[in-house]
């Protein structure tokens, strides 16, 4: 619902138990999400955050872009972890990233200068790029060597001309890492479609899993400071070949409070003590990156507009433990320009100042409350305020990392 890391992964882990299958739809290793089991924790990149629980099948979609470094290192990991990794299946329409494009992710960065972007730089933007431009390679051309060495050979040859003599495009190292590590994830990948859509036929139930943030969509974000696919509910579609009429509830994941890494509008950011306080209680230091996150008050304007371009039917909070102790807490709920109200489209405009409603907070340690009705009343009282701001029920409350930290209504 907001800017990314909001818990998506801590809360798909908690409902993951009454799925049969959870299916990732976009992104790549520029998703960090952290699972926290018992003592185990463990942070995922690409492999879906259902991956803990024994039962179900975890399905890398076709919307997504993939190193296959980064997959065969997440799969030793999950192997070493004693996962049985065969339950993980990869679409053929999967796009691969190859070495070439976190260099272009790089280059780009440092050409933009002042205006950068501030990517994970892990050549997601590039590899998007390639897809759109038809120069990509799927995890389906993988299984036809002739065709993928082809490939790569042209579409290195294209992006050669943009490393300007840098380290050429590479390739030759694109070509062996393909080569190399096509083995290892051949027996992995499926006919995206049909697997899914024979899943659904046969009455299994699928939970979808998002990456990123709302605020974060290449099409409705705070562009160009945003990331280069659809991570909106309508993104499942696109990702996974669903139609609209498939998905029957959008459960949107929300933080308590605001945060985001890398450049670009965050108007209700704090610069104070305040927001260091929220840095060093919720921990927010990227899970990719180790960046700090930015930090600063929920923002109710840019909730009803990520309710509205989400279709929202409810909405899980998280973190609500990190706020205890606060002596009062603000929710943004207008913003305006020269006296008129706006809505989030004028995020980034200069000049914008903001309407904060203050709400008192509490003392008391939360970690224990497994229902909402049970939090202290200071904190219903701000809980049903975000609720408001998205105009959706509020179905649960997440109280801590841990799986069963998770307070619901
Ligand atoms: P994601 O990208 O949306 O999956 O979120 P991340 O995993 O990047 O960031 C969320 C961070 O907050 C992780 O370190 C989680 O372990 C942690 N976390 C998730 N839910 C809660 C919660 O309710 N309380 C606290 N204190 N931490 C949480
Ligand atoms: P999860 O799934 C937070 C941000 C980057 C940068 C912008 C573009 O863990 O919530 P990119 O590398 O995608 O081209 O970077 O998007 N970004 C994220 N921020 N959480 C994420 O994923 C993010 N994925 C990308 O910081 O500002
Ligand atoms: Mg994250």
């Amino acid at each position: 619902m907001q800017w990314g890391d909001e818990g998506k992964g801590r809360v798909i882990d908690a409902y993951a138990a009454d799925y049969d299958v959870i299916a990732r739809f976009g992104g790549g290793d520029n998703a960090g999400h952290t699972l926290v089991v018992g003592e185990q924790k463990m942070a995922l990149r690409i492999v879906p955050s259902g991956v803990l629980r024994e039962h179900p099948e975890l399905f890398i979609g076709g919307g997504t872009v993939v190193s296959l470094k980064g997959l065969v290192a997440e799969l030793d990991m999950l192997a070493a972890a004693g996962v049985d990794i065969t339950r993980i299946k990869i679409s053929d329409r999967a796009h691969l990233v190859l070495p070439y494009h976190p260099a272009l992710d790089r280059v780009s960065e440092r050409a933009r200068g002042q205006a950068a972007i501030g990517t994970t730089g892990r050549g997601i933007g590039p590899a998007y790029a390639d897809k759109a431009a038809r120069l990509g390679v799927t995890f389906g051309d993988l299984a036809h060597t002739d065709r993928l060495v082809d490939t790569i050979r042209g579409t290195a040859h294209w992006h050669a001309i943009r490393f300007e003599g840098e380290d050429g495009a590479g390739a030759e190292a694109a070509i062996n890492e393909a080569l190399s590590l096509a083995p290892r994830v051949l027996p992995l990948v499926v006919d995206g479609v049909a697997y899914l859509h024979e899943k659904l036929e046969s009455g299994k139930r699928v939970l979808i899993e998002g990456a990123q943030g709302s605020l974060l969509d290449v099409g409705f974000g705070t562009y160009p400071f945003v990331t280069s696919s659809h991570t909106i509910a309508g993104g499942a579609c696109i990702g996974l070949g669903l139609g609209p009429t498939q998905i029957g509830r959008v459960v949107g994941v929300a933080k308590a409070y605001s945060t985001r890494v890398g450049s670009g509008p965050f108007p209700s950011e704090l610069h104070d003590a305040t927001a260091e306080r929220m840095r060093e209680r919720g921990a927010e230091f990227g899970t990719n990156t180790g960046r700090p996150r930015r930090c600063g008050w929920f923002d109710g304007v840019a909730a009803r507009y990520a309710a509205r371009i989400n279709g929202l039917t409810s909405v899980v909070v998280t973190k609500l433990d990190v706020l205890s102790g606060f002596e009062r807490l603000g929710i943004v709920t207008d913003y305006r320009l020269a006296d008129n109200s706006v809505g989030f489209s004028a995020a980034g405009e200069p000049g914008l100042e903001l309407r904060t409603e203050w709400f008192d907070g509490w003392n008391d340690d939360l970690a224990a409350v497994r229902r909402i009705e049970d939090l202290p009343r200071n904190a219903r009282r701000y809980v049903a305020a975000l609720g408001e701001s998205f105009g959706a029920p509020v179905e649960a409350v997440s109280v801590g990392p841990e799986r069963t930290a998770m307070a619901l209504a």
